[in-house]
């Protein structure tokens, strides 16, 4: 079994998946549910001042896997989560061992008004989130937020905020760590039968999450990670072990799950984490410290770009199957699959474009020199 446990701004978290703000964290009791279904740390939804004033319907699912939302931030009032809900998930965290993370938003006067308060409740590391925050003031609100608390603060940085590289340039000196990313959006769907949306926001409008996100996320933590030496929590699509490497070779330091664990339960942070271990083992790496910014490290400065057509697809024909997929997807007639025959591909025709290795189900092509 490889060490999935990670120290990150001073706090050891059992294994690097947690949750990510959404309704799985929107009660205690259902952090202290992410804590027994196996998060290696815990987090609360997002509160602000007031209670959210939330669309309905406020959530569908697009696809097999994401989400499109309108949910604001918590709709219950912050002095429900002070009285109540904060203590269940404390109570929770230290049940179990693990550092919770609280989350918070938006204007500076809000940050100003919760972050003391969570500090006194025993709160140890805070989040807040940049989603609603007007692009000029993002900088003065960090800062008002590290001037109002002495415990480490994490910034959640969203996709449509711009340059999230340079947004984590400039935040940097206020912040201790970043999250990223947030859902993406606004976007849209349509019910064609009923031509209306199935969200109840203003123009039906919503935010996308889920492994539709993931490559946006990747980048964005990529990004951030070449910026600064700070922890980054990755966040965005991740459903199984192989995101959560992926997301540490691009430079993530935890990872979070919110529509995954939306839509399959709370055991599926424990499930991810046994994935993540797997994979480790299989590979022969003994800590996940090792497979940390891997990505990062090899193309901090990008690759050579090669524009010349040096290689060409070829066919293990121990491998392939006969399924003619490869001449289905090749744009430039170079692989020829008639039906029950292997795979033959036109080294002339062939502009090693790489589509047919990603789409061969077996894995029977590979890009070589031609
Ligand atoms: C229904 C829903 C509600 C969310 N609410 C919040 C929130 O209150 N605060 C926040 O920072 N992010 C919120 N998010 C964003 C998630 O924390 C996460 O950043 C994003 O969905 C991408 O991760 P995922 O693909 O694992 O869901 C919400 C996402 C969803 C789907």
């Amino acid at each position: 079994m490889a060490n999935l446990s990670t120290r990150v701004l001073g706090k050891v978290f059992k294994n690097p998946i947690i949750p990510a703000a959404g309704p799985n964290v929107g009660s205690g009791t259902l952090i202290a549910k992410a804590a027994e279904g196996g998060a290696g740390g815990l987090l609360a939804k997002t509160i602000s001042t007031r209670a959210a004033q939330v669309p309905h319907p406020n959530m569908v699912r697009f696809g097999k896997d994401n989400l499109l939302n309108t949910e604001l931030w918590s709709e219950l009032p912050p002095q429900e989560w002070f009285e109540r809900e904060y203590d269940i998930a404390i109570a929770a965290a230290r049940k179990h061992q693990l550092p919770l993370i609280a989350s918070i938003g938006y204007d500076a006067d809000d940050l100003v008004e919760l972050g003391p308060k969570l500090e006194q409740k025993g709160i140890e590391l805070i989040e807040f989130s940049i989603h609603y925050v007007d692009a000029q003031r993002l900088t003065s609100t960090a800062s008002s937020l590290r001037n109002a608390v002495s415990i480490p603060i994490i910034a959640k940085l969203s996709p449509h905020a711009g340059d999230l590289g340079e947004i984590a340039r400039l935040l940097d000196p206020y912040v201790d760590g970043f999250a990223c990313i947030n859902s993406f959006g606004p976007t849209l769907l349509i019910d064609i039968e009923k031509i209306q949306s199935p969200l109840g926001s203003q123009y039906g409008y919503g935010w996308i999450s889920g492994p539709a996100v993931k490559p946006l996320a990747l980048r964005s933590v990529f990004e951030v990670a070449r910026e600064t030496e700070k922890p980054v929590i990755g966040v965005g699509g991740v459903t199984r072990g192989e995101d959560v490497i992926e997301f540490f070779m691009a430079g993530a330091s935890l990872v979070g799950v919110c529509t995954a664990a939306v839509l399959n339960g709370p055991g599926i942070y424990g499930k991810i984490a046994s994935e993540t271990d797997r994979w480790l083992d299989a590979h022969g790496y003994q800590d996940i410290a090792e497979i940390k910014g891997l990505y990062l490290e090899k193309y901090r400065n990008g690759q050579r770009v090669v524009t010349e057509i040096v290689q060409t697809a070829r066919v293990d024909e121990t491998r392939c199957k006969a399924c003619s997929l490869c001449e289905k997807v090749c744009q430039y007639d170079a692989l020829h699959a008639p039906s029950k025959q292997i795979a033959h591909v036109d080294v002339n025709a062939c502009v090693s474009c790489g589509l047919c290795v990603s789409v061969c189900p077996f894995g029977a092509l590979a890009l070589r020199p031609r």
